[in-house]
Formats: C-alpha cells, sequence, structure tokens
C-alpha cells in the first residue's frame, strides 16, 4: 500500500509559509506549478496551494469532487462559464467540472481542494476589485465579505498603515494569506505571499505597521473533528 503524501497535514499545529518556504514544483500539467502549502493525498488532494500558469496554458478536464475555492492573484483565468481576472474570487461546488485556461498573462490562483461541506452548493464569483466594502471591526479595518457557510466564514480584509486589532481566540482556527503589504501579531511579520494557518483555539493580537496588509482570511474551518 502506498501511503498518501501529507504535507502540514497536522491541524492542530500553527503552520507559517513565508513566500521563499516552497519551491515552484512541477504539476501533472505542462506550464503549471504549484508551490504547495498543505496536502493530504497525491492528484487527487485536500490541498491548498498557490498555482502558477505560464501564459496560455491549460489544464484537462477535471472534476471537483470536493469543491474548488480559489482567489486570482495575478494575470487572469478562464474556464467555459467565464474569465476571471485578478481579485476575483470563485467558487466551484462539488460535483462542478472545467478544462481551465490562463490569459495570454499567465495566472497565479490561491487554489484550496477538496474542503467543501457536502451541503455547501453554491457557485460563487465575485470580483473583489469592484464589490463593497464595510467597516471593520476597529478603525483602520474594512472587511469584504465572500463566503459563509456553517462555522466557516471567508472575508478579504484590508489594514491601514498602524491598524491594531484586539487579542482573539480562533474558534475552529483560522488561515490567512498575505496579499498585499505586510501582517504582523506577536509570533512574527508575514510579508506579501505569506500563508499562515492558526489551530483551533488558538490566539494572537495581530497588527500592521507602516505598510498596512491585505489579506485573505478564513476562520471557522479547522474545528477539532
Ligand atoms: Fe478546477
Ligand atoms: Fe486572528
Amino acid at each position: 500500500m502506498m501511503s498518501a503524501m501529507e504535507l502540514r497535514a497536522d491541524f492542530t499545529r500553527r503552520e507559517v509559509v513565508r513566500p521563499d518556504d516552497e519551491a515552484w514544483r512541477p504539476s501533472p500539467m505542462a506550464g503549471v506549478e504549484r508551490r504547495m502549502l498543505d496536502r493530504i493525498g497525491d492528484e487527487v488532494a485536500r490541498a491548498t496551494s498557490i498555482v502558477r500558469y505560464a501564459p496560455d496554458a491549460r489544464f484537462s478536464a477535471h472534476r471537483h469532487d470536493g469543491g474548488e475555492e480559489l482567489l486570482v492573484l495575478s494575470g487572469s483565468f478562464h474556464d467555459a462559464n467565464g474569465s476571471y481576472g485578478e481579485g476575483t474570487y470563485v467558487r466551484n461546488p462539488i460535483g462542478t467540472s472545467h478544462a481551465p485556461w490562463a490569459g495570454p498573462e499567465g495566472t497565479v490562483l490561491l487554489v484550496k481542494l477538496h474542503q467543501f461541506a457536502a451541503d455547501d452548493t453554491e457557485r460563487v464569483v465575485v470580483d473583489t476589485r469592484a464589490a463593497a466594502w464595510h467597516p471593520g471591526l476597529v478603525p483602520g479595518l474594512s472587511v469584504l465579505p465572500l463566503h459563509e457557510h456553517g462555522s466557516e466564514h471567508v472575508a478579504l480584509v484590508r489594514w491601514a498603515p498602524s491598524t491594531r486589532f484586539t487579542p482573539h481566540r480562533h474558534w475552529g482556527g483560522e488561515e490567512i494569506l498575505v496579499l498585499d503589504g505586510v501582517f504582523e501579531d506577536e509570533h512574527g511579520a508575514y510579508p506579501k505571499g505569506s500563508w499562515l494557518r492558526s489551530p483551533h483555539l488558538s490566539s494572537h493580537a495581530p497588527f500592521t505597521g507602516p505598510a498596512g496588509a491585505l489579506i485573505y482570511v478564513k476562520t471557522g474551518h479547522l474545528a477539532a473533528a
């Protein structure tokens, strides 16, 4: 019996991956590479990755047996259902399928595979560049909610320079990708491209310095099974 690949697969541990910590690795498709963040399984995996498509690269037709969540970090991404420019957030529920491709400038995506609850059937497409942001819980924060299902919440949060959030505990954990600027807490500083996964019941007091930050945040999805 072959054992499946496991990378940062203990969800009770705090994990931080900075941009240079994980190399680009080839995928089974020519012109498509990825930096793996967490993974349980081989080519059909519960996986969180940064995926990079060369200009006009294509991925073969595939079905999302556990759902697919993605955020276009740069360039543009396309499938038969539409075109997704930089800053577009997409959820393809369980059972959907497509054969996507990158635009002429290539694309870089955050992709989370096989992480949908069985009853989370909503297809979501949000152009975060055009959507309305709301004031956050403290001055300097603004929030763009992207999705909610059960205890899971997904949002983009913009931090003005020198913003301080109240110390808090993560019920169901917290996962962050720093999209711009530098996000900080008492454990360290996380520049653009850093990924953090903080377990159920972890806590911290985050803040920003002069650069401010833009982050993707998912909470409530890492409750102890
Ligand atoms: Fe897909
Ligand atoms: Fe937090």
